[in-house]
């Protein structure tokens, strides 16, 4: 996850480089649960209104928590399929916040109502993230469900109402690109607490629509209003957090955003993308899904890690003998491609390798999800040809008059 509005404020306020550092334990997205009332085009659980055997139970999930607890794993995402489905979830969901760990909802919003409001603010979640990927008829196709905008914007103006942290999280394709300023105007007027800007990843239903992915300029446009947006709502004093998910290369476009606008900021944001440090997945980032099953992160369900039911997460999350996970690991990964001879692969970690994976089967290739041109990664004529690559270190631009 990258946090634009942290790097954001940098520029305004900056505060000391410290040295890259991981967090205690992972933060875990736990899908409690498969079976959802949407079916969304691009869903990489493929979920659906139908029940999937073998979910774990309420015994179950409290029982992973304490290892959890002890594995010091900070917070906890409970994710579906709609977790508001889960006959159980606020009862997890109070033990999860009595047990001390920050909780989220992840919810495509349109079960949250008045009759179930009140338990969700007496649950104390830290924070409830409801998915918009559009506005109106946009969300309806993309969600596959008539209506479900209208039902999304209700639970989500219901948590704002009774004082709950909200925020909006949007998957941008090719098909729901135009709505995006549309969305950000709304997260301002219905003074939402967050935005997440999420990349489509391929995996599921995202793998078998990957052709609507976004282009490459699209994304680049959508990258530079975000940072815009940011920028201008932070000017005014309106402290709202916008983050990105599953493209880490957003931190090197910022710092070719912040070159060309702040160019004596350029160093100082480097400095801080470097700490942030890139893609997290298999190290700082973990899932669960509804059977138990450990993955690297949600986009990772085709690779199973272990069984929860059959070994504690924290033995599952700590044995490199899955190569994969052993790559993730390493500091800096080993990849091929544009991304291997990438300039600044210190700021993005080669990015989610599920999508390199997925179109080429080496989950170490370049990702062709990467937007930023050659001159961008710092790729010189001859590099772009094919030639060795030496890379130098990055030297910040002089300011110009
Ligand atoms: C699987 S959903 C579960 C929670 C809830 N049902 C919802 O839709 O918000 C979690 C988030 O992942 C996003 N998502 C699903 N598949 C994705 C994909 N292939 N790439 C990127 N994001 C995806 C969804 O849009 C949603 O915001
Ligand atoms: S993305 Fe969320 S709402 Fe859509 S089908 Fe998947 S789990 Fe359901």
């Amino acid at each position: 996850m990258f946090r634009i509005s942290h790097f954001i404020r940098e520029l305004d306020h900056p505060t000391p480089v410290a040295p890259r550092r991981n967090p205690p334990g992972p933060v875990v997205i736990w899908n409690l649960i498969r079976r959802c009332n949407l079916t969304c085009k691009h869903c990489y659980s493929i979920s659906a209104d139908s029940d999937f055997p073998g979910e774990l139970s309420t015994a179950d999930v409290f029982r992973v928590m304490d290892d959890l607890k002890a594995f010091r794993v900070p917070v906890l995402i409970l994710s579906g399929g709609e977790p508001l489905l889960r006959a159980d979830i606020f009862d997890i969901a109070r033990h999860a916040k009595a047990m001390g760990f920050y909780v989220g909802l992840s919810s495509n919003g349109t079960l949250i109502n008045g009759s179930n409001i009140d338990a969700i603010v007496d649950t104390g979640f830290d924070y409830v993230g409801v998915s918009l990927d559009g506005i109106g008829a946009t969300h309806d196709k993309f969600r596959r469900l008539d209506g479900a905008f209208d039902a999304s914007m209700s639970g989500i103006r219901l948590c704002h109402a009774r004082g709950i942290k909200v925020g909006v999280r949007y998957t941008m394709t090719e098909d729901n690109a135009h709505d995006l300023s549309a969305l950000l105007r709304l997260v301002e007027d219905e003074g939402i607490d967050k935005f997440y800007f999420s990349h489509l990843n391929y995996a599921g239903r995202g793998n078998k629509h990957r052709a609507d992915d976004a282009r490459h300029q699209t994304t680049r446009d959508a990258m530079d209003l975000l940072f815009e947006t940011c920028l201008d709502l932070h000017r005014r004093g309106i402290d709202k957090e916008f983050v990105t998910g599953n493209n880490d290369a957003d931190g090197v476009y910022l710092l070719h955003w912040v070159t060309r606008r702040f160019p004596e900021r350029a160093a100082h944001i480097r400095a801080k993308l470097v700490q942030w440090g890139g893609n997290a997945s298999g190290v700082n980032v973990a899932n669960i899904d509804n059977l138990g099953i450990v993955h690297p992160d949600t986009m990772w369900w085709h690779v199973p890690l272990g069984k929860v039911r059959e070994r504690p997460f924290s033995e599952i999350w700590s044995d490199v003998s899955n190569p994969l996970m052993a790559g993730l690991k390493r500091h800096p990964r080993v990849l091929g491609g544009r991304c291997g001879a990438c300039r600044h692969l210190d700021i993005c970690n080669g990015s989610s390798r599920v999508r390199a994976q997925q179109i080429t089967g080496d989950a170490w290739a370049e990702d062709p999800g990467c937007y930023l041109s050659d001159e961008e990664i710092g790729l010189s004529a001859a590099e772009c040809r094919g030639e060795r690559v030496v890379t130098t270190p990055f030297v910040s631009p002089r300011r110009t008059a």
